[in-house]
């Protein structure tokens, strides 16, 4: 299977001379798409889903709940009709389960399908997705009674065999959504209530949509607890604008001179926000209405923000702001190079076990555009204030360095040249058209 980016198409981004100015809508929240095509197909009735994200990664998705039988109707503009199979109904395939390049997927199905005794599944993906570890999930889904065989015990492919699940408390090692929510969801299957613990907290779309389905679910801090269920109550589902994606044009409107942007329908649940409060303490100025943090609401909060271009100060990420930013900390990077002083970012191992080794490719990235910065353990220092020279960066075949190479692009003083842009189209195929419109006169 090919990686995306692999030998794909190179793209020239210049300096945005003149600022991004502008209105977008951004596209719909790739992790709440998933979830919602997951939840969907386990539940009994048509469950109508709004805004959903028609990018390659949650197409993997809908591809995957349609072979295991449920039936997805596409209405056009992001609507769906999914038809769902029950949370005992998912069939036995032919073959394996693609997941393409989505870990999430690839990390949430298997909560549901180990629940499902005497039948077996085989999971594989592209060639970024075998080198993304599963033992963080073959671990609590073996202590409950499944079972799992994976290449070299940790990587895709992986053969998974379902089993009547027992419950567990499960303290995770590290804080990940994707793992968090593949117990809980094995875990309503379960007799007894199932339990896990974070050592810090992570995205939790999982626990606001099962509260949304009826599922026993209470939550205090970074302990989640999940009853049994029978059946998911869902009617319908409206996916907001996704943070990660609107973080594209936050950074690029900070960072490039003569800039304002207006972001639409922004989902801005605090255990994404992270980004935005590091960009704030850089001194970033981004009006807009956020969730409190520490709130647990059962629904998505939205907003519309508003950047503008100003002076950057550098900043420490500490661990325990990670997993709020997750995804964002490529664009923490970028900041950095434009800001006055250090940037460092800590307790950022995760990184390297993404859609490619972020710790690397980011680093390697900007400091073959100029900048001053290198890798350590957990994370990166930048030495900022000289902002970009510019030059040539690769994608890796990974969505979030694709975008950061063409943010970098607009904001550097000789442009930069994006090897594998097409990458993008994993979570934000329209990209480039948003782009041409906030540099539209
Ligand atoms: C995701 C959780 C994060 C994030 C990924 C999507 C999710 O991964 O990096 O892009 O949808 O739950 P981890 O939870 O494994 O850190």
């Amino acid at each position: 299977m090919s990686m995306p980016g692999e030998g794909g198409e190179t793209v020239r981004f210049d300096p945005a001379d003149g600022g991004l100015r502008g209105t977008l809508r951004v596209p719909p929240d790739k992790s709440i798409s998933h979830r919602s095509a997951i939840f969907a197909a386990m539940a009994q009735e048509p469950v109508r889903v709004r805004n959903y994200l028609d990018a390659a990664d949650t197409n993997s998705t809908l591809a995957a709940v349609e072979r295991i039988g449920a039936r997805v109707e596409r209405h056009g503009g992001g609507e769906l009709t999914v038809t769902g199979v029950g949370l005992r109904g998912p069939r036995e395939i032919d073959g394996v389960l693609d997941v393409g390049n989505a870990g999430t997927l690839m990390r949430l199905l298997p909560g549901w399908l180990a629940a499902q005794p005497g039948r077996r599944w085989t999971f594989d993906g592209d060639s970024s997705i075998r080198r993304r570890p599963v033992d963080r999930i073959a671990g609590p889904l073996r202590q409950m009674g499944a079972a799992i065989e994976a290449s070299d015990e940790r990587f895709p492919p992986f053969t998974l065999h379902g089993a009547e699940l027992r419950a567990i408390e499960y303290a995770m090692p590290v804080a990940s959504a994707q793992v968090k929510s593949c117990v809980l969801i094995a875990g309503m299957s379960t007799a007894a209530p199932t339990t896990v613990i974070e050592p810090a907290p992570s995205r939790d779309h999982t626990e606001r949509m099962l509260a949304a389905a009826g599922v026993p679910i209470e939550r205090a801090a970074t302990t989640v607890t999940v009853g049994r269920v029978d059946e998911l109550e869902l009617e319908a589902i409206d996916v907001p604008g996704d943070l990660s994606s609107a973080a594209f044009w936050v950074a690029a409107a900070v960072i490039v001179p003569g800039s304002r942007v207006v972001l639409e329908n922004v989902n801005v649940n605090w255990t994404r926000t992270g980004f935005l409060r590091i960009a704030e303490r850089m001194g970033a100025i981004v009006d807009g209405e956020l969730e409190a943090h520490g709130a647990f609401t059962p629904g998505e909060p939205v907003s519309t923000l508003e950047i503008a271009d100003g002076p950057l100060i550098g900043t420490t990420v500490e661990p325990e702001e990670v997993p709020l930013a997750i995804d964002e900390l490529p664009l923490v990077a970028l900041l950095g190079c434009f800001a006055d002083g250090e940037t460092v970012v800590r307790g950022a191992q995760e990184l390297k076990v993404k859609e490619s080794d972020r710790i690397a490719t980011v680093v390697d990235g900007l400091r073959g555009l100029g900048a001053d910065i290198e890798a350590t353990d957990d994370g990166f220092v930048v030495r900022g204030g000289g902002g970009l020279r510019g030059g040539r960066i690769s994608s890796h075949g990974d969505h979030r360095l694709a975008m950061l190479g063409a943010i970098a692009g607009l904001a550097s003083r000789e442009g930069v040249e994006v090897e594998g842009m097409e990458a993008a189209a994993v979570s934000y195929p329209g990209f480039a058209a948003d782009l041409a419109r906030l540099l539209a006169r």
